[in-house]
């Protein structure tokens, strides 16, 4: 690659998080040097994501909620690039936090965007959009484009399709260079641990090193999700801001699977076929050689109104942007797996 594209300035919002870590892994692989990233302040230590890239980083305090401090970081470092990953990123978490949620969510973007307006900077903007957008708008029979329906029944969603709409629009009415990812759900052995596929990782591995007496308590176990590997969307989204033209693209595995084969595969890592009996609240697993009760149905884990299934198609990254998926499903709850018992093991 060229030395002056090399020289860009990179700044990642949600740098702690599972993307934006991944993401600055990923360019200084690609042999960027000069990556900003933005973290918040916090009473305990949450770095573990970028300790090995800590002292490579440039780091700066923002909190999205809060405009002035967003627009003094940008115009302080002057980004070529943007990567917007900050987000109040959990759906569940959004019924109780919702004023809150838009203000990360929604207002978050629209001060980095104005902020890039108003000092006039020629800086590609990314926006992490969600798979989350669409709500029920598909049974499995169909795969979702960029074209379908979009109708969210959280308020993570909204607040997520909102500030989709506010960059759409910033790229229509003035030109910039604004482009939305709708990702659908990725993980890695960076996943925070109170989603789905983490909680269920973590604890086949503490049953694994240490076998633990209380069952693993779900909510809703038949939901289905087109769950992808963290790392091959976050080439996905460089793709994206290199090309010339901004684009909103999906950026999917192509398979739905539900949490019960979640949990399935992820026991089988340890070998241990499991035994589902019972519904609704009374559904459980068992190991089928012992008769261990491993997991159990809690109320407290469901949502208001859940998206029941999700499946995406990433034709047109893939023709336009030459992305490809490439991991299996059962390879990624592998590594998850594998990834969970090292850190049990530590
Ligand atoms: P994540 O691990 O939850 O990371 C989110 C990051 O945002 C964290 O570093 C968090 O800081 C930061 N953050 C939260 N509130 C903030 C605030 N008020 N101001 C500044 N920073 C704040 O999420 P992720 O899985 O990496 O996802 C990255 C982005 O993609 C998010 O916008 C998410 O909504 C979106 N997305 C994710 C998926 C997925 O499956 N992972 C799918 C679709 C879209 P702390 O570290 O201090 O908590
Ligand atoms: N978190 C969680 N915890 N989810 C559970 C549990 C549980 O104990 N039990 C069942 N589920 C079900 C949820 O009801 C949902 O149907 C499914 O598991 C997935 O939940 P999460 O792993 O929390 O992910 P999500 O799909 O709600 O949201 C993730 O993906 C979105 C993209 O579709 C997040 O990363 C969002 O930020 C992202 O936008």
């Amino acid at each position: 690659m060229l030395m002056e594209e090399l020289n860009k300035i990179w700044l990642i919002t949600g740098i702690c998080g599972q993307d934006g870590s991944i993401m600055a892994d990923y360019l200084f692989s690609l042999g960027y040097t000069n990556i900003h990233g933005t973290m918040r302040r916090s009473a305990t230590f949450n770095t573990n994501n970028i300790d090995h890239i800590f002292d490579k980083l440039k780091l700066h305090y923002i909190d999205l909620t809060d405009t002035m401090n967003v627009f003094n970081v940008i115009s302080k470092v002057k980004p070529h690039y943007i990567l917007n990953f900050a987000a109040m990123s959990h759906v569940k978490i959004s019924e109780e936090l919702s004023n809150y949620t838009f203000q990360v969510n929604t207002m978050g973007i629209l001060s980095i965007l104005q902020s890039v307006r108003s000092l006039n900077l020629d800086t590609k903007i990314y926006q992490a959009s969600t798979s989350e957008i669409y709500g029920n708008s598909t049974d499995g029979s169909i795969s979702l484009t960029e074209n379908s329906n979009m109708h969210p029944v959280s308020i993570y969603g909204i607040s997520k399709m909102a500030a989709q709409q506010i960059c759409d629009m910033y790229r229509d009415a003035y030109g910039m260079f604004v482009v939305n990812s709708l990702l659908f759900n990725h993980e890695s052995s960076r996943r925070g641990g109170n989603f789905s596929t983490q909680k269920i990782c973590n604890y086949v591995a503490q049953y694994y090193v240490n076998k633990t007496s209380k069952p693993l308590q779900l909510g809703n176990l038949d939901s289905r999700r087109d769950w992808g590997c963290a790392h091959e969307y976050m080439k996905a989204v460089y793709l994206m801001m290199i090309s010339d033209k901004p684009k909103n693209y999906v950026i999917s595995s192509g398979e739905t699977h539900s949490i019960k084969e979640f949990v399935q595969i992820a026991f089988k890592e340890i070998n241990i076929e499991i035994e589902w009996s019972g519904t609704g609240l009374q559904e459980i697993a068992i190991d089928k050689k012992t008769g261990d009760l491993l997991v159990q149905v809690n109320p407290r884990y469901y949502r208001d109104i859940d998206i029941e299934c999700l499946l995406g198609d990433s034709s047109k990254a893939h023709e336009e942007l030459d992305w490809e998926y490439t991991k299996t499903f059962k390879s990624l709850v592998n590594d998850m797996v594998v990834a969970a018992i090292k850190r049990q093991l530590k």
